[in-house]
């Protein structure tokens, strides 16, 4: 547990990040440098741009998850990531004494691409220390601390705490605490067990970790499963992200992941707060809570990914038409369909694809394919806030109507294309998927896949593991 929440202050990071961007950060740099109010457009500009630049920087460190983890280990890589943490932190903290709105937006660069390599470390380290009973439960978590790092800043960010024109270079400084706190809590914590065994071949480390990690001597059972897993591995090819695409059994899931990113992004989730926070409802932090409140933690092993995605889906496809509905006859009461939206966000498509993506893969592709999907994410958060206000502007709340027709897009692809992985290893999920793509296993070839199987409508899309 330990171990999963050092983990998870990556995980706050980016959400506290994603929160603290608020306008009079920009405008008290340009004031004091020139001596003159700044213009509407140009506020609209800059504040566009240290939004924007948070997610270029997230789009580069997604990317380049793949370089660290076989390198330097799970672990290590996310104290290494550290180092962003203190450079932008610098940055950001002493951009209001240099009057220098340019170092404000390097430091968000810089801290863009700490949370874009936080988004894959994070739930790529909890998912491969966890057992498969936990597995969904401790990944929702990474979730839970991106919705308390924003809520955290939106508490922080108050006129009477830090938010205004003398102490907002605190507010943004404050990124360096969360990371001292995880450099001296990190050593303490192990190496993932999967990469000892499967990735360095250090078997008694990796027992001795697992013995740890589960409180018990008993792991005879799963050091035999990453044994499986190991000598599969030891058949293909290191995975490049090229050969994601090109081989057949690869291809399924790496798509799945993808447009399981995408879900989340294009549901218009951010959208929502770009709006709330242009139209200023002042309803941010009651908001906030909710999201917090709601995210689906421990039910996602009872009711599994699939199920919960869909209900996520469909619920705010109908909050966001009812929002509309409302906006028009009772504009206050809309409010209560903006937080049901915010609420079935945090059922399914906020925590589970950034979680199932690392149980999509198998131990040899999973690094490769955590950077895809992760560069995904990122790439469609930039797209939608670049875009939003501007299609806004032209099309005023009707904007929803566009999320709406996408939400129901990506209930449909759930409901056909994405497989169950609740209770399945890895192993398990990996021999599915080359089943599907007919290369058959050995392990399963008399029985069929023991492992998932993928959703059909006879089948349901249920796991009968
Ligand atoms: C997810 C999204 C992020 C969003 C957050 C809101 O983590 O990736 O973009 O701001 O949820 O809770």
């Amino acid at each position: 547990m330990m171990a999963v929440g050092t983990a998870v202050i990556g995980s706050l990071q980016f959400g506290y990040n994603t929160g603290v961007i608020n306008a009079p950060q920009n405008v008290s740099t340009w004031s004091s440098r020139f001596s003159e109010p700044i213009p509407q457009t140009t506020l609209t500009a800059l504040w566009s741009l240290s939004v924007a630049i948070f997610s270029v920087g997230g789009m580069l460190g997604s990317f380049s998850v793949g370089l660290f983890v076989n390198r330097f280990g799970r672990r290590n890589s996310m104290l290494m990531a550290n180092v962003l943490a203190f450079i932008s932190a610098i940055f950001m903290g002493f951009s209001k004494l240099a009057a220098s709105f340019e170092m404000l937006t390097i430091g968000r660069l810089i801290v863009g691409v700490y949370s874009g390599l936080s988004t894959g470390f994070v739930p790529m380290y909890i998912e491969e220390i966890s057992p498969t009973s936990l597995r969904g439960a401790l990944g929702t978590l990474h979730q839970l601390g991106v919705v308390i790092g924003i809520l955290m800043a939106q508490i922080f960010g108050i006129e009477s705490i830090m938010g205004n024109a003398s102490l907002w270079p605190l507010l943004l400084g404050f990124t360096l605490l969360p990371a001292v706190l995880q450099c001296v809590l990190l050593p303490l914590c192990p190496e993932s067990p999967r990469y000892l065994l499967i990735n360095c071949n250090e078997e008694s480390k990796a027992r001795s970790v697992l013995i740890k990690l589960r409180g018990t001597d008993e792991v005879s059972e799963e050091m035999e499963e990453m044994k499986e897993e190991s000598q599969q591995m030891m058949k293909e090819k290191k995975v490049t992200i090229p050969e994601l695409f090109r081989a057949p059994m690869y291809r399924q899931p790496i798509f799945v992941a993808i447009m399981l990113q995408l879900s989340q992004q294009l549901s218009g989730i951010n959208a929502v707060f770009i709006y709330i926070f242009l139209n200023g409802q002042n309803i941010d932090r009651y908001v906030h809570l909710a999201h917090s409140v709601t995210t689906g933690l421990f039910v996602v092993e009872r009711m599994g990914r699939r199920p919960l995605h869909l209900i996520g889906l469909m619920g705010m496809a109908v909050s966001a038409v009812v929002t509309l509905v409302l906006l028009k006859w009772m504009s206050y009461i809309s409010i209560v369909a903006i937080f049901s939206f915010v609420a079935f966000f945090e059922i399914g498509p906020g925590p589970i694809p950034w979680f199932i993506v690392a149980e999509l893969f198998s131990q040899g592709p999973r690094p490769a394919a955590i950077a895809v999907a992760g560069f995904s994410n990122w790439s469609a958060n930039f797209l939608v806030g670049m875009s939003f206000q501007y299609i806004e502007q032209l099309c005023g709340p009707y904007v929803f109507i566009i999320f709406t027709i996408l939400l129901l897009g990506f209930f449909v692809f759930t409901y056909f294309k994405v497989p169950e992985t609740k209770g399945c290893t890895f192993d398990e999920i990996a021999a599915g998927f080359r089943q599907s793509a007919g290369q058959g296993s050995d392990k399963y070839s008399d029985t069929g896949p023991r492992g998932l199987e993928l959703p059909t409508p006879e089948a349901g899309g249920l796991c009968n593991c």
